[in-house]
């Protein structure tokens, strides 16, 4: 078992890492996802101290490792790192590369490094590679070696940091299949990679890592379909978001205009959606919000996903109660309708601004 407590790691310019504690159960396998720059690494480094954490304490089994007192290459035996570059010894065979750690680390015989090298490399389907030098590999092929060189030490804990993402597209399956493989042995595993249909395959817990720490955590099933925080949902399911709010006084619809259109390009919408988008604003706001109401905020949110396809206009807005499916402006009213699959309309007293209405985009 590893307890985090309190881990921050700090740059000087920045501090990805800001303030985790979080527990990983023996034979647990946990998929690392977020954007970029979000600690990922960081936060797999700090755990087997390739970082100094800033603070805080990690604890493995009994041992508090972030302790001064600890010993940290008996430490770093127990953890297995995967890095997306594999970092094999060039002048060695495979299979004395698989040996070298056990043998010098251990002091395990030659004969028995030997034969469990044998072992893992069948594994992981390349025995008949054992005489090889690294340099007479594929990618894959040296990613494969890689894996099993880190379970000859027998680790309690293996992390991989994108152990696919250097690879060419044509050897991910392979190396994916032996993690796959491994995720199943029981062994406790954490692994940062950007492939989510893989990530959901192998893991029992997920980590989206944003706001520098672990911003929310569940099961693949609750991440990946029911993501309950606004910067999860947007990571899952693509979202591309653009925000802005509406003066009362001057609706600069010229400047807002180049905006959506520079928005729908970049996320390669049609024109007729473009168009779709603008007539709602206008309808909406120009025509039907603004003359009826003495708001003074109106904020608007344009999320599309690149996944589903589906373009999303939210419109929130303070002042009274006032529905605009039940404006008398009966032209706009139409002119709305037809830009929308559906349109949905609510009221939440406690919020700033309490009038909300979405409209789904036609595609
Ligand atoms: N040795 C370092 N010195 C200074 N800043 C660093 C160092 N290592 C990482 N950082 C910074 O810390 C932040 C987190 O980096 P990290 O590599 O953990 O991100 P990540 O989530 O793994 O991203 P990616 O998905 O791109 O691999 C980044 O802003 C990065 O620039
Ligand atoms: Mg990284």
């Amino acid at each position: 078992m590893i307890k985090i407590e309190h881990l921050k790691k700090e740059y000087p310019d920045t501090t990805p890492l800001k303030d985790v504690s979080v527990t990983i159960h023996d034979g647990d396998v946990i998929a690392v996802i977020g954007p970029s720059g979000t600690g990922k690494s960081t936060l797999l480094r700090c755990i087997n101290l390739l970082e100094k954490p800033t603070s805080g304490k990690i604890r493995v089994g009994e041992d508090e490792i972030t302790d001064r007192r600890c010993d940290i290459n008996r430490i770093r035996q127990r953890m297995g790192m995967v890095f997306q570059s594999f970092n094999l010894f060039g002048h060695m065979t495979v299979i004395e590369n698989i040996m070298f750690s056990p043998v010098e680390l251990k002091g395990m015989s030659r004969q028995a490094a030997y034969d469990r090298g044998m072992e893992l490399l069948r594994m992981v389907g390349l025995a008949d590679k054992a005489l090889s030098y690294p340099d007479e590999l594929s990618g894959g092929q040296k990613q494969r070696v890689a894996i099993a060189r880190t379970l000859a030490m027998d680790p309690e804990i293996i992390l991989l940091d994108e152990p696919t993402s250097a690879l060419d597209p044509t050897m991910v399956d392979e190396v994916q299949a032996v993690i796959r493989d491994l995720s199943t042995s029981g062994k406790t595993m954490m692994i940062v990679t950007h492939e989510m249909n893989f990530a959901r395959a192998i893991s029992n817990r997920v980590f989206f890592m944003d706001e520098g720490g672990i911003y929310e955590e569940g099961t693949p099933e609750q991440i990946f379909d029911h993501p309950q925080k606004e910067r999860t949902r947007r990571f899952i399911q693509k979202l591309k978001v653009l925000e802005f709010d509406i003066d009362r006084t001057g609706f600069d619809f010229l400047r807002w205009g180049a905006e959506i259109d520079r928005y729908c390009q970049q996320n390669n919408m049609t024109t007729k959606e473009k168009y779709r988008i603008c007539l709602a604003l206008e309808e909406l706001v120009h025509q039907i919000l603004l003359p009826h109401l003495d708001c003074t905020q109106i904020h608007v949110i344009l999320e599309h996903s690149s996944q589903t396809e589906r373009t999303d206009l939210t419109v929130t807005y303070n002042g009274e109660q006032f529905d605009p499916r039940q404006s008398d402006n009966e032209l706009s009213l139409t002119m709305l309708q037809t830009t929308a699959e559906e349109i949905r309309y609510s009221y939440d007293p406690d919020s700033e601004e309490p009038n909300s209405v979405v409209l789904f985009i036609k595609e």
